[in-house]
């Protein structure tokens, strides 16, 4: 299979060179261009033999079958597959599909140009991990990179090359349903988890069997759109865009990502579509960012209502002369953008640079030489859910689990006691856990929180009450909850939100439970007394659950965590594993409140209750239900005073942090050691804290490790009000601990004039 296609393109770069009947008409074909890598030889010499049709056709990514992620579009065709018009597929799944049509695409097609083969593989392919969100909460990026690294196996064995994540939104607005596809609020969180993600999609070679491109989405500002509603405009200053929308982007560039998709808000009015400052300035120029842009679902055609194409021929020049690459889904290239080029020749520059980049992406992972990149049913059997790594799945889904609160040492529970009531319909939901956005997991595959409650226990009488449906208002079932968990010795109770009701298209005007979910947990709690009583949240975004966090007295935050997720919870519940999650994102206490997130600016008048005119709320409380970076033990940590390496240095020079910290509970146990930073005094207003580095440890009962970060210029700069990149001298508070809200300080003065790191980017168009 795979000699006679190599042979067959080679026969046609030969002949083409020879002869030169098949070289399109083309800009770049005479155009001079510095090629410096075998990747752009070869891409530069297939793009000389296509036509202006088969050009826009590379550009061209067309849904295949049922599973479409946006609003409905016709599916592309076999046919168009084998007249070589379309160059990717969003979409397909199974090994046996995607090898036929990638044997049409390079068997049949004209120049047999193998196609890229997409999908949203988010948290796992068939194995799920952790919801992003999750992850993130267990501060340990290494994992992460591994998760990711298996996703890529399994998904590349069942013939997936091109990956749509990771997400790499900053998001502070629980409201926004997508908030469960990021890393969370903090730009350094977003940032590390960005780069650990890449690698593991992509391994240390694209071209590697197990490797897949990666996307870093969505470029630039989704996570600030307005009120939380999906899709919606973003107003975002220039200087946060610079500070807290960028950094995520640019370290997934740095780490090597082959693929970014834009944004679908407009951004200060600009839809990022069709934005040549956002693509071509920004992305292109300003962060080095070498590889493919693909638009998202029909967001080409959504320039129409965005209300800056009046067609979708203009949509289309406006999406090209952009930056972006491909066009997924809605088909506005392949409908006119050759007929555009016929007669403009800067048109068919930018296609070809388009073309290029797919061409590229395309070596890149190898497809030239291995169509199939190394899928097949015998390894996609080998790989998919193998014991290894539903293995890994479960490490994973332990390491998010988050403490939030644990009096009276609820938690964990006995384990002999004899019976148990598990109250929820969230417990029995296998889709719920295994969360938004897992196109290949199945159902059948899960554990669900019922399912490890039991497993983990056999001989405890497990009874199980739905109690209340997870989004509705009906408490006719509350009742028969209340029985069952009268009747047991301990009670958990599932909580939160239908697995289902976030993610795309899912945004909440009100994070509050539920109607029933709220009857359902007074009730029970009113019951249990002092029985123990745990609540198990399920969901991906910050819930507001004041009276919760007041009246029940063990809560786990258990987000969805993927195939394992029953086991993982049963293991923190009964003690097999010590909880060590952080939340990488700040839980308000009320809708109301939102945003509210870890690195404000303060104010002129910063909150004081003790009087009146200073900022804050008069019907609610100034401090979030729980801070960011928040997340308890079984076992206690006790932190020594932070120390710094030197009292003051030149804004070039470094210097390191040494945090000490003990474990000095009964357990061994995992901790997050933090470190924030705020500069006191600068030209212009700086957060109150942000978060500069961590790292998770486990540490014995009775040990203690030093932990030492360094700090450089890089983490003390910010932009200034000229929008340059500077480190200006004066003091530095260092805040160490276990949650942005328990720190200890330490301080250090930088000397010396301001130091420039950057010159002001490009203004903002
Ligand atoms: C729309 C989403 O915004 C994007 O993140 C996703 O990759 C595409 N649909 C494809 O499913």
């Amino acid at each position: 299979m795979r000699k006679p296609m190599i042979r067959s393109l080679i026969v046609v770069l030969a002949a083409s060179a020879c002869s030169g009947a098949r070289v399109a008409p083309s800009a770049s074909a005479t155009a001079p261009r510095t090629l410096t890598s075998p990747a752009d030889r070869f891409a530069d010499s297939v793009l000389a033999l296509l036509s202006l049709e088969e050009k826009v056709g590379q550009l061209t990514m067309s849904p295949a079958e049922g599973l479409q992620t946006g609003p409905h579009v016709p599916q592309g065709s076999a046919a168009q597959v084998k007249q070589g018009l379309i160059g990717s597929i969003i979409g397909v799944t199974g090994v046996a599909r995607i090898r036929a049509m990638q044997r049409v695409a390079v068997e049949e097609s004209p120049h047999r140009i193998p196609l890229l083969f997409s999908l949203d593989v988010i948290h796992g392919y068939r194995t799920n991990f952790p919801v992003p969100l999750a992850e993130a909460a267990s501060f340990d990026p290494a994992l992460a990179e591994a998760d990711a690294r298996i996703a890529a196996d399994e998904a590349t064995a069942n013939g997936i090359v091109w990956n749509f994540a990771p997400m790499v939104d900053i998001a502070r607005d629980p409201r926004w349903g997508r908030i469960v596809e990021g890393a969370g609020e903090e730009p350094y969180v977003g940032s590390v988890f960005a780069a650990a993600r890449v690698r593991g999609f992509q391994g240390a070679h694209l071209s590697d069997s197990a490797s897949m491109l990666a996307t870093a989405k969505h470029f630039v500002g989704y996570g600030a759109s307005e009120g939380g509603r999906d899709y919606a405009t973003a107003e975002i200053s220039e200087r946060t865009f610079w500070e807290t929308y960028i950094p995520p982007f640019k370290s997934a560039i740095d780490a090597g990502v082959g693929a970014v998709m834009p944004a679908f808000s407009a951004v200060n009015g600009s839809p990022p579509h069709a934005s040549a400052w956002m693509l071509r300035d920004v992305l292109r120029e300003r962060l080095g960012f070498k590889g493919v842009v693909v638009s998202d679902w029909s967001a080409l055609e959504e320039l129409l209502p965005h209300g800056v194409a009046g067609t979708r021929g203009d949509a289309a020049k406006l999406g090209i002369r952009a930056g972006v690459d491909v066009d997924m889904a809605d088909h506005v290239y392949s409908d006119s953008l050759a007929f555009y080029a016929r007669t403009d020749s800067a048109l068919r520059r930018d296609i070809d640079a388009s073309v290029l980049n797919v061409l590229r992406a395309k070596y890149a992972l190898g497809l030239f030489a291995d169509p199939y990149h190394g899928a097949s049913e015998a390894r996609a059997s080998r790989v998919t859910l193998s014991a290894a790594h539903v293995a890994a799945a479960r490490t994973a889904a332990r390491e998010a689990i988050v403490l939030l609160k644990n009096e009276r040492s609820t938690l964990p529970l006995r384990r002999d006691i004899k019976s148990l009531a598990v109250i929820g319909e969230l417990a029995a939901d296998a889709r719920s856990s295994l969360g938004p956005w897992s196109i290949a997991g199945r159902a059948s595959d899960e554990v669900t929180v019922l399912d490890g409650l039991r497993n983990a226990n056999p001989s405890m009488e497990v009874r199980y009450a739905p109690g209340a449906h997870a989004g509705g208002a009906d408490t006719s079932r509350v009742h028969d909850a209340e029985e069952v968990a009268r009747g047991a010795d301990a009670i958990v109770l599932v909580l939160g939100e239908d697995g289902e009701r976030t993610g795309e298209a899912e945004s909440r005007a009100s994070i509050e439970l539920p109607f029933a979910q709220m009857q359902l947990a007074q009730r029970i709690t009113r019951l249990a007394g002092s029985k123990p009583l745990v609540v198990v949240l399920m969901n991906g975004r910050p819930l507001a659950i004041p009276w919760i966090a007041d009246s029940v007295p063990a809560i786990v935050e258990g987000w969805y965590l993927g195939t394992t997720h029953g086991d993982a919870i049963a293991d923190v519940l009964f003690g097999a594993y010590s909880p060590g999650g952080k939340l990488p994102v700040t839980f308000p206490r009320a809708t109301g409140q939102v945003p509210e997130y870890l690195a404000h600016m303060n104010t002129g008048r910063p909150t004081n209750p003790k009087d009146k005119y200073t900022t804050g709320y008069n019907d609610l409380s100034p401090a979030p239900l729980y801070p960011f970076g928040f997340g308890l033990s079984y076992s206690a940590f006790r932190y020594a005073a932070p120390r710094v390496s030197r009292d003051s240095i030149r804004a070039r020079d470094s210097l390191s942090v040494a945090i000490t910290v003990s474990n000095v509970g009964a357990r061994d146990a995992d901790e997050v050691v933090q470190l924030y930073l705020r500069d006191d005094v600068a030209s212009v207003a700086r957060p109150v804290k942000q978060l500069v580095r961590f790292r998770r440890v486990h540490l014995r009962t009775g040990a203690s490790e030093t932990v030492t970060f360094t700090l450089g210029a890089q983490d003390l700069a910010f932009y200034d009000l000229h929008l340059r990149r500077v480190v200006e001298p004066g003091t530095f508070t260092l805040f160490a601990g276990t949650s942005s809200a328990s720190t200890q300080e330490a301080h250090f003065t930088v000397t010396g004039d301001t130091l420039v790191l950057a010159d002001p980017p490009p203004r903002m168009q």
